[in-house]
Order: C-alpha cells, then structure tokens, then sequence
C-alpha cells in the first residue's frame, strides 16, 4: 500500500513540473490524456488496488480520487490561464479599429449647396442674426396675407406658386417667416431664414423650380436703409473675400416701402463689363427695402416706434458667382462631376 501511495504522490509532482512547460492547448490535451486517461499511469496505479486488503483498499482510493481531483483541477487553471493568455495576446496583434475610413473609398462630403449654406449662415451669425428654418409647406397668410398681400392682390401673380389640393402652399420665398419672427419678441429683432423655396417655373441656365433663399428681418428703434446697405455690404464681403461695391435702385416689392434691389459689384470683371453682367459692371442680387408698416402692424409691432429692413436672396446665383459655374440646374443634377469639385 505504502508503495502505491508514493507512486501517487510522484504522479501528482511529476504533473505539476510537466504542466509548467505546456504552452498550448493541443499540448495540454495530449497531457490530459498521458497523465488521466486510460493508458495513463494514474489508471495503472489505480488498477492495482484490487490486489489490496479491503481497508487498505478505502484508503488508497480516497487518496486516489483527491489527486485525480488535484490533477483536473490544475489542468483546468492551466486551460484557463492558457486561453486568457490566447485573448489578451488577440487583442494586441488583432485589433481592429472601425473609425479608421475604409480603404480605397473617398468618405464624401456635403453638397456645394450645404456647404455654402453653413458658410453663409456663419458670417450673419458672427454679426448677430439667429437662424431660423422655415416650414417648406406654410399656409396663405404666411406666404402672402400676413405680407401685405390679401386676398386676389395682384402682386400675388409675381410667384409662380405650387398649391397642394388642400390650399397649402409649397412657399414661394422665405419671407414666409418674417410674421412668425416678427411675431416672435420684441425688438431688437435680428434673424435669417435659409431655406428651400419653390416656383412653378420652366427651368433653364439661370432658373429652377426648387432653390434656396437667405431672408434677413431685422427690427430695432431708428434702423435705416444705410443699416442694410452696411450690413448686406459686411456680409458680401466677407462671403467673396474681398471688398465690392453694393448699389441700391429702386423697385417694388408689396412688403417693403421703400422696396429696391441691390446689386454687386461684378464679381467675375470687377465692374468693367462682361457676358454675366450683360456689360454693365453689375449684378441685380437681391429684393430688399424697409418693412412695410402694414406688416409691422399684422405682426403687432407698434410702426411709429420701431422701423426695419428685410432682405431676400437666392443662395444658388450666389455660389454661382463665386465658383464661376453657369448652369443652377447643376446643383440638384446629382451629377457626381460637379459635386466633387466641392
Ligand atoms: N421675398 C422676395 C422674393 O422672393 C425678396 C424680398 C425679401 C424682397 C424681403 C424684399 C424684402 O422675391
């Protein structure tokens, strides 16, 4: 008996110096099977119990089942150990990072039209104007009634408007807002409106159904048509890079009194007369001219206290002096060749 359980305690220590060298898992399931299975030494010595006295018997197969024990145990931790090492070892030399782009694809960028949008807005911000979107379908007050343009004005028949079969309309310009602004505080008021505006218009080079348009509304005691000039004047600037001149004419909007446009400084000649400018040196840019009292007044501002200027331009002819590009239809052609060179 004394034999058998020396033999068993070698076993035990024999293993223990043989896991440490175990590096892989294939290798520890050879030892497995070498130091429990059924050829293995363990079930030779254990085979020879039965030639023991029955006490002797009890005995050494207690001591036999606590080192089978001891030896499943320690051949568990060492898989255990063998695989977290197999991870950590993973994650350093498999890693993969999913923010890096992927290759051989160019991850793309906004369009022109948002890029320049963003770039706009930027500059009336910096000169204090909040930015408000218009709704894209608005009702007949906003777009005309609340504008000083009831009902069958004739005015009206300026925008080629699109009505929905339920008498909305898809807005004609973005002084659909100027009552909700208007409406919204008291002043000073200071705000722009970029956004989608519609006509039901044949499209060609210079004129599309679908474009967008930067109202600006501000509000204030004692504001002047020389307030707009300067602003609009800052913005042109800063939106061309460089200093042009802005000129004032007259013209006839039913909101604004007195109503004109303004025009730039051709950006393309610089004033000495080109195709795009028709030869004149200018470029009609933009509706304008003080707010109307009677839109003050629907949007309960006391007219006698307080003055203000309103301003619509269409973002599209904007880019399209600025990048020199002679075709609006462009921008909502999808055609990939334009849009990359953004
Ligand atoms: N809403 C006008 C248009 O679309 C432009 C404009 C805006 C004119 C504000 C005057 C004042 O033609």
């Amino acid at each position: 008996m004394e034999k058998i359980l020396i033999k068993l305690e070698k076993h035990i220590t024999s293993a223990q110096e043989g896991l440490k060298k175990i590096d892989c898992e294939k290798k520890l399931d050879e030892f497995r099977v070498k130091s429990m299975g059924r050829k293995s030494q363990l079930t030779n010595i254990l085979r020879s119990i039965k030639d023991l006295k029955t006490e002797e018997k009890v005995l050494v197969g207690k001591k036999a089942n606590e080192i089978k024990g001891k030896l499943e145990n320690m051949i568990e931790n060492k898989m255990a150990e063998l695989q977290k090492k197999k991870v950590s070892k993973l994650a350093e030399t498999e890693w993969i990072d999913v923010t890096v782009p992927g290759k051989g694809h160019k991850p793309g960028h906004l369009h022109p039209t948002t890029q320049m949008m963003e770039y706009a807005e930027d500059i009336f911000q910096d000169m204090g104007f909040e930015i408000v979107y218009p709704n894209e379908i608005d009702d007949d007050y906003h777009n005309f009634t609340s504008l000083n343009m009831p009902e069958g004005h004739p005015a009206r028949d300026a925008w080629d408007t699109f009505w929905t079969e339920e008498e909305h309309v898809m807005i004609t310009h973005t002084s659909s807002m100027q009552n909700r602004i208007l409406k919204s505080g008291s002043p000073p008021i200071r705000a722009i409106v970029p956004g989608k505006c519609f006509r039901n218009e044949a499209t060609d080079a210079r004129h599309e159904h679908t474009f967008y348009q930067f109202e600006g509304v501000y509000v204030d005691k004692g504001i002047t048509l020389s307030d707009m000039i300067g602003t609009l004047q800052a913005f042109f600037n800063s939106f061309y890079e460089r200093d042009l001149k802005v000129k004032f004419t007259p013209d006839f909007f039913p909101f604004v009194e007195p109503g004109g446009m303004v025009s730039l400084e051709c950006v393309l000649c610089r004033g000495k007369g080109c195709r795009v400018c028709k030869y004149t040196g200018w470029l009609e840019i933009l509706g304008c001219g003080m707010i109307h009292p009677n839109v003050l007044k629907e949007a309960g501002i006391d007219h006698k206290t307080y003055t203000g200027f309103a301003w619509g331009f269409g973002l599209e002819r904007l880019i399209m002096l600025k990048y020199n590009i002679e075709d609006v239809r462009l921008f909502h052609s999808g055609d990939l060749r334009f849009v990359k060179q953004f």
